[in-house]
């Protein structure tokens, strides 16, 4: 009987054996054969971490319009289109300036170059985040140096980043990252870089559109970067990146160094790199970039629908929503600390998830040099324990939102657990995450029984 119901639960979703159930029931043997032959079916839902066809579907012709446009004038480095693209979007963010380039990781690289960063400088930056945030900064031969983030934000906390900056006083910028779509608490992080006469740096690969206090990722620091791999809320159709500045001689020097440093034809006024952004790209992202804010409307409305349905859930709902700022969930993330079992259950029950980042920063194998160890940072650390993203793209329908957090109360009641009580996120011995009635956060700190 036991074994009969586990087989169930892996075939949830399919119309029909809940039906039969009743009838096997009262034929003993069957219920054996019937449970043979689903247990070893494929689960019926399948809900994707990320749905690229169900974007794709409407805007086909759009894009094949726009593509077929650059095919037929046979101009495939920068010219018109590429031109075009930086002017929107440098409009989208709210900046004069906008530089594409090859990729994300080009972006933070040439931000590194352009701040005149050199071997053995010191940059700070983030444990938690993804590995080409510290990765640039290795790349150009200066030593990454990490501050722990915010428990609420999972950005750059700036008390730690304060501390650090006080006794670290070599360090010649930052590099604040944006994570999952959410912004790092800015007004404290730039005030100690005007403090410290630091370059900062804003990592918004994952965070097109967000804002803080009405500002836009990218228009806050000296510098802004962007990714456009294709998972992100403005994906392209392979690699592509931008750089923002309000500064026009860094968007000069910037312009220069995605072209070899070249100013003018066959004159270097630096070494740059080759890193353009393809036109290909920029004609299917100027067609992507006119839905982003649709596309970013009904992720915030999934999100909003997880936060409804998971309030009652031993789970804390991540990503804070306020009127401070807009988040725009390239990723919503919930944090548990049975993380590893919830994920388990929900792919045997056809949900995608994803892990990020299992490993913080400091604690990479080609840091080991650093000499950084497990209990530096306690908040990175616990998060790449714990956290789990959950599908949330904009197709997603309200029904498969219904059933992912259904699944997760299952997963729950079935370990014994209930609404509000339990397991949540062990917090890891952490600072008590902030409860902000004021901004409604709707972030609870778990409670132990
Ligand atoms: C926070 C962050 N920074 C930088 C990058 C690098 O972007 P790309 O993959 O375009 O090089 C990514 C990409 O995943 C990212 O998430």
């Amino acid at each position: 009987m036991v074994w009969c119901h586990t087989a169930t639960r892996s075939l949830r979703g399919f119309q029909g054996f809940q039906d039969c159930l009743p009838v096997a029931r009262k034929r003993n043997c069957n219920i054996i054969l019937v449970g043979v032959i689903f247990k070893m079916a494929q689960p019926f839902i399948k809900i994707p971490l990320l749905d690229l066809e169900a974007q794709h579907r409407p805007i086909r012709d759009e894009i094949f319009k726009a593509v077929t446009r650059v095919i037929d004038s046979q101009k495939f480095i920068l010219g018109e289109e590429v031109a075009a693209f930086e002017r929107e979007i440098a409009d989208y963010c709210g900046v004069p300036f906008a530089i594409g380039c090859a990729s994300g990781t080009d972006a933070l690289f040439l931000a590194l170059m352009a701040a005149g960063i050199k071997a053995g400088d010191q940059v700070l930056t983030t444990p938690y985040s993804f590995f080409a945030s510290a990765g640039a900064i290795a790349l150009i031969g200066a030593v990454p140096v990490f501050a722990d983030v915010d428990p609420v934000t999972f950005n750059l906390d700036p008390a730690r980043v304060s501390e650090v900056l006080e006794k670290m006083p070599g360090i010649r910028a930052i590099i604040v990252v944006h994570l999952f779509g959410g912004c790092a608490d800015m007004d404290p992080l730039i005030a100690l870089a005007e403090k410290h006469a630091l370059i900062l740096i804003e990592d918004a690969a994952q965070a097109i559109g967000a804002e803080y206090k009405g500002r836009r990722t990218g228009s806050m620091g000296h510098i802004g970067c962007f990714s456009f791999y294709p998972s992100k809320n403005l994906g392209a159709w392979g690699d592509g990146g931008l750089l923002t500045t309000r500064d026009a001689q860094t968007a000069e020097h910037l312009r220069a160094l995605r072209i070899h440093g070249s100013t003018s034809k066959y004159v270097h006024q630096w070494a740059g790199l080759n890193s353009r952004l393809d036109t290909l790209q920029a004609a299917v992202l100027r067609v992507k970039l006119s839905h982003l804010d649709h596309w970013t409307k009904a992720r915030q409305e999934n999100a909003e629908r997880y936060r409804t349905l998971l309030a009652q859930s031993p789970v804390a709902l991540r990503s804070p929503s306020d009127s401070q700022t807009r988040h725009v969930y390239n990723q919503l993330v919930i944090q548990s600390a049975k993380r590893d079992d919830l994920r388990d259950y929900l792919a045997s029950n056809g949900v995608g998830t994803e892990i990020y980042y299992p490993l913080p920063l400091h604690l990479q194998p080609c840091f080991r040099h650093l000499a950084y160890r497990t209990g530096d940072f306690p908040v990175s650390e616990t998060l790449s324990r714990e956290i789990l993203a959950l599908p949330v793209y904009p197709e997603l329908s309200e029904q498969n939102i219904a059933y992912v957090a259904s699944l997760v109360h299952t997963f729950y009641s079935e370990s014994g657990e209930h609404g509000g009580r339990g397991s949540r996120s062990t917090c890891g011995g952490l600072a008590e995450p902030r409860r902000n009635e004021a901004l409604d956060l709707n972030l609870k700190c778990p409670e132990e029984p």
